[in-house]
């Protein structure tokens, strides 16, 4: 058994278990007041009419909160924290080698943010047209999408290891006329050439009229006349003024593409105060944060965790924010502590596969670095095993800090699911209760609601302000995809059990998503970019359990007639998907075999695959329904385990 304190009595202004209560009671039972009450953390230019506006049902659907109401994020995160904390840090960067970094105020940040939108306007760009960033972890990146808030453009943010083809499919999906990027990133020690991967993408997809070119590494790049310009230089040149556009409350804020069970990855839309509200207000009651604190979420970016809980989060509070542009195992393992030391970080928020790969490493690692600092630890990305939670907390903390598993989604915008630090007991791996106005329900295949301690799907039966709104370019892809498997409801795709106290265990995805080290991988993508490859007839890919990254890619993969299978070719293929999507989707295994398990309609049989992934044979179930039932030995005999 392990002795973890029970919560905290709460500090003043913190959540705790009365408070808890009464939030979840009050948001039920008079939602409008509850909301009304809540929006007051923002600042807003035109006071909202409606509070919510929601219908979940396919024939009425709709979800608008705070209809009426006019407000500027980049105001929010900016401007009205400079009377009173101008010179504070706002954001500290570290770099990729250890101690290269910088701090920059709310007054700086202000600055740069003014510098670049009026930059954006120059270039033509205004409200509602979409700006693609392909960035490093610098606060630029963190300005430029405060920029495109500033004056009502939409960022879509690639993530830096997308490769020219995904970063070319998400620009030309939305429409971006302008990109932003830099001359190269750095990672590990490694270069990451970020500009000359948009060159190339730019030669895939049409409509990219200039690209902004931020300068990381002085590295050499190619400059097109007329289309690029140094980000630097073009600060320079203009005012530092420029007043923030003034937002209708549902209009578009960000696309971030994300991968679903089917198809290409699909822009998902937030838009403008209900989000920001959502994560200004999750970041200050799941974190407890106070105005001492220095937080730590090593998230990217171009993940929706850097979106929420690097930037708007943090900044909407006023906090100091830390961007890491680094790896956990870089320079060496003790990276994370030894920076945990170095800039007195007082929250850390990671993932779980980072936790697990450094608990491989030994104690040593973290226990020679002080770690006085730390009072809060969060995970976030994927299930934590008891054993990973254990270490986190024993070691890492010391025993005194909390830790809150917080789940949520790239589509709930925020934290949905999660402990609260005064109000809930600790109990490893579990995400424990959802925040108050979050109403989740656990159903079985069929739709019906369970009750009590039960295992099944989790769904949401009714909307919260962060929630999305749409996908952008394909609102039937929206209700389709989340609100018609139970309808009226929207679908996780996260399976869930509750136990006798009332609290949610995340069990991962029930859907054809896998979760490799905490990023979001369809497995139809992986399948599409292997088929593309002239020698490949048909691939299935599953998720195999994977000790560190929780979970891996298994490849099945059927040659065309006359192909051999060769190691050469197992290599040539796990470096085809990695070009085609990036290294995050290479396929940890790949198993040639004959042919593919199938029903006689024709549907691959995914579940024996998956039992073959995981090396449970013995419990493939039952294979009545397989078309060529001599198919499993060919399978089997293959196998890799
Ligand atoms: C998984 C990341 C268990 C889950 C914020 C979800 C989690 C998917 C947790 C969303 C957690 C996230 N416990 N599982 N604390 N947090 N997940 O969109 O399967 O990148 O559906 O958002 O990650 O991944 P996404």
């Amino acid at each position: 058994m392990l002795d973890i304190a029970p919560a905290p009595t709460a500090r003043p202004g913190g959540i705790d278990r009365a408070d808890y209560d009464r939030q979840c009671q009050a948001a039920l039972v008079s939602p409008d007041a509850y909301w009304r009450e809540q929006a007051t953390a923002l600042d807003w230019i035109r006071p909202f009419d409606t509070v919510k506006d929601v219908s979940f049902a396919a024939e009425d659907f709709r979800i608008r909160w705070f209809d009426g109401g006019q407000i500027n994020v980049s105001a929010n995160c900016l401007d009205r924290h400079l009377a009173t904390r101008g010179d504070q840090v706002a954001i500290i960067w570290e770099g990729d080698a250890s101690g290269e970094g910088a701090r920059i105020t709310y007054r700086e940040l202000h600055d740069r943010v003014c510098r670049i939108a009026n930059v954006l306007k120059a270039k033509g760009i205004g409200r509602g047209d979409r700006v693609t960033l392909y960035l490093p972890m610098v606060p630029d990146a963190a300005a430029a999408m405060l920029a495109c808030t500033r004056i009502g453009a939409i960022h879509s943010i690639v993530f830096g290891g997308f490769s020219p083809e995904a970063l070319a499919d998400r620009i030309r999906d939305c429409g971006s006329r302008l990109v932003i990027t830099a001359d190269e990133g750095c990672r590990g020690g490694r270069r990451i050439p970020l500009k000359a991967n948009v060159d190339s993408a730019l030669e895939r997809c049409e409509g990219v009229e200039h690209v902004l070119v931020l300068r990381r590494t002085g590295g050499d790049v190619g400059m097109t006349p007329g289309r690029d310009v140094w980000l630097d230089a073009a600060m320079a040149d203009v005012s530092a003024d420029c007043p923030p556009e003034p937002m209708e409350a549902e209009d578009p804020l960000f696309i971030l593409y994300t991968s679903g069970s089917t198809g290409k990855p699909k822009g998902v839309l937030h838009t403008t105060a209900g989000y920001l509200l959502w994560v200004a207000k999750t970041f200050r009651d799941v974190f407890d944060h106070r105005d001492s604190d220095v937080f730590w979420c090593t998230a990217d970016i171009g993940w929706v965790t850097g979106h929420s809980y690097v930037v708007y989060g943090p900044l909407a509070n006023g906090a100091t924010t830390v961007m890491f542009d680094g790896v956990p195992n870089y320079p060496d393992h003790g990276r994370l502590w030894e920076t945990v030391d170095r800039l007195g970080v007082t929250i850390l928020y990671t993932a779980p596969t980072a936790i697990r790969a450094l608990m491989r490493e030994g104690d040593d690692w973290v226990t020679r670095h002080s770690r006085a600092s730390l009072r809060l630890l969060g995970s976030v990305g994927e299930p934590i095993n008891p054993e990973a939670w254990a270490w986190y907390h024993r070691v890492v903390g010391d025993g005194r800090c909390p830790i809150v598993d917080t789940w949520w989604q790239t589509e709930t915008g925020g934290i949905l699911i999660s402990p609260l630090p005064h109000a809930t007991d600790p109990k490893p791996g579990a995400a424990t209760k959802p925040l108050p106005g979050v109403q989740a329900q656990i159903v079985d295949s069929e739709g019906a609601v369970l009750s009590g301690a039960v295992e099944g799907n989790l769904v949401l039966t009714d909307s919260w302000p962060g929630q999305m709104r749409s996908v952008w370019g394909d609102h039937d892809r929206f209700i389709q995809t989340y609100f018609t498997t139970y309808p009226g409801k929207y679908f996780t795709g996260d399976g869930c059990r509750r136990d006798d106290d009332g609290d949610y265990w995340i069990t991962g995805r029930v859907d054809d998503v896998i979760n490799v080290s905490g990023h979001r991988l369809g497995t139809a993508e992986i399948e599409s970019a292997l088929v593309a490859h002239p020698r490949v007839a048909e691939a299935a890919v599953v998720g195999m359990p994977h000790e560190v990254k929780g979970q891996g890619i298994y490849a099945f993969v059927t040659l065309r007639v006359g192909e051999t299978s060769t190691d050469a070719l197992q290599n040539e293929l796990r470096q085809w998907v990695r070009k085609q999507i990036g290294p995050v989707a290479t396929p940890d295994a790949l198993h040639f075999t004959p042919s593919l398990p199938k029903t006689r309609s024709g549907k691959i049989m995914r579940r024996i695959l998956r039992k073959i992934a995981e090396g449970d044979t013995a419990a493939i179930g039952d294979t009545s329904t397989l078309a060529d039932p001599t198919i499993l030995d060919k399978l089997l005999g293959g196998c890799k385990n």
